[in-house]
């Protein structure tokens, strides 16, 4: 059985069974040793929700030397913007603030292709959904590059060259090896990826790091390989475990699915309710249980999302750890404190947004 690849698919949730196993199959790196050493890094990167890497000693040398590098990365714009999705953009803004040039697309060419949305469907949840967020969650419009893959970046001839001229790089063998039994749809989706991972070179930002989730990994090898053989240089990469849903350790947060997320533009009163009625419990099944044995922290969700992403401070999150083990915290009182950080969060953050619709024009010009 081990020689059989673990099998990831960028379309369909799996989950994955194994991380170490399937970083070997594909070739990717620990990113341990850059969790330490990056410098006032972000929530998911220090407390290791990115776990692999592929060339990350090129990105690392940039930052430290201060030379230029850029950022491309792209999310389908097929629902509501969640946690999950905060997650590659938080990484984005710090990599934005180190001096890197930010490529941003909203893959609306892949959504309606395997989203079965239509243009403006797709239009709308970019700007609304994504956009806005972005803005507030703190990405400048300086060194910045926003773009639809339905109207494509600056260079859009080029670009759109680019993923029909990635065609002829590649064989039916490989992109079977690579996808397995792929349909047209998503094999054009697939080239117009690559052709995005690319295109930064070709506005001359030759070294380029693209942050992605667990589940672009199959696009990371085959970008690199038609990378190859067209001459430009190798792409670096981040591989972030995805964020868990509400429902479990093992589920991801899903836009399509309001019980597997909390999205950006949810109430105070619908946060209280998720987490209530949704967020999967370590605890035990009962008071006295509770108090003999404690929780388990490491399936609990709301402690997951405060380690994550809302609780920054190392003594604070520690002592909620011990106390929940212990049995000294209770399930209902760690939801409690989830809670009030996620709505302290979003109500800053709703500010924000409602802001940022007056500057939405300086970002997609
Ligand atoms: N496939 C990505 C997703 O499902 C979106 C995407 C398109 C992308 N082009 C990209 C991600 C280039 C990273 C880099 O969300």
């Amino acid at each position: 059985m081990d020689t059989i690849k673990e099998i990831i698919d960028p379309w369909e949730f799996k989950e994955v069974k194994n991380y170490e196993k399937s970083m070997k199959d594909f070739g990717i790196s620990d990113f341990s040793k850059y969790t330490k050493k990056l410098k006032n890094a972000p929530i998911e990167i220090r407390r290791g929700l990115v776990i692999g890497h592929k060339d990350f000693n090129k990105i690392d040398e940039c930052i430290s030397k201060k030379k230029k590098f850029a950022i491309l990365t792209g999310l389908m714009p097929s629902g509501k913007f969640h946690f999950g999705h905060m997650s590659v953009i938080n990484q984005v803004i710090y990599y934005q603030k180190l001096g890197a040039k930010i490529f941003l697309l909203s893959a609306d060419i892949e959504a309606q292709l395997t989203r079965n949305l239509s243009t403006e469907e797709t239009k709308k949840i970019a700007i609304e959904e994504y956009l806005l967020n972005f803005i507030a969650l703190g990405l400048s419009k300086k060194n910045f590059e926003f773009y639809f893959q339905s109207e494509g970046p600056k260079r859009s001839k080029e670009y759109n060259n680019l993923s029909k001229l990635a065609s002829a790089k590649t064989t039916f063998n490989e992109v079977k090896n690579i996808y397995g039994d792929i349909s047209p749809e998503k094999l054009t989706s697939a080239l117009i990826q690559v052709a995005d991972i690319l295109y930064p070179q070709l506005e001359n930002y030759k070294i380029t790091l693209t942050p992605v989730g667990w589940d672009q990994i199959n696009h990371a090898s085959f970008s690199r390989d038609i990378a190859s053989r067209m001459n430009f240089f190798l792409p670096c990469f981040t591989f972030h475990k995805l964020l868990p849903g509400l429902q479990g350790i093992k589920t991801k947060m899903s836009s399509s699915d309001p019980s597997s997320h909390i999205a950006l533009t949810d109430s105070e009163k619908e946060v209280e309710n998720k987490i209530k009625k949704y967020a999967f419990s370590g605890g035990q099944p009962n008071l006295k249980e509770h108090k003999e044995k404690g929780g388990n922290t490491e399936t609990d969700i709301s402690f997951q999302y405060l380690k994550l992403l809302f609780e920054p401070d190392d003594k604070k999150l520690n002592k909620i750890k011990e106390d929940y083990e212990s049995g000294k915290l209770l399930t209902g009182e760690l939801k409690q404190i989830t809670i009030e950080k996620i709505n302290s969060f979003l109500k800053q953050h709703q500010e924000k947004r409602e802001k940022a619709k007056k500057e939405l024009d300086k970002f997609i010009q």
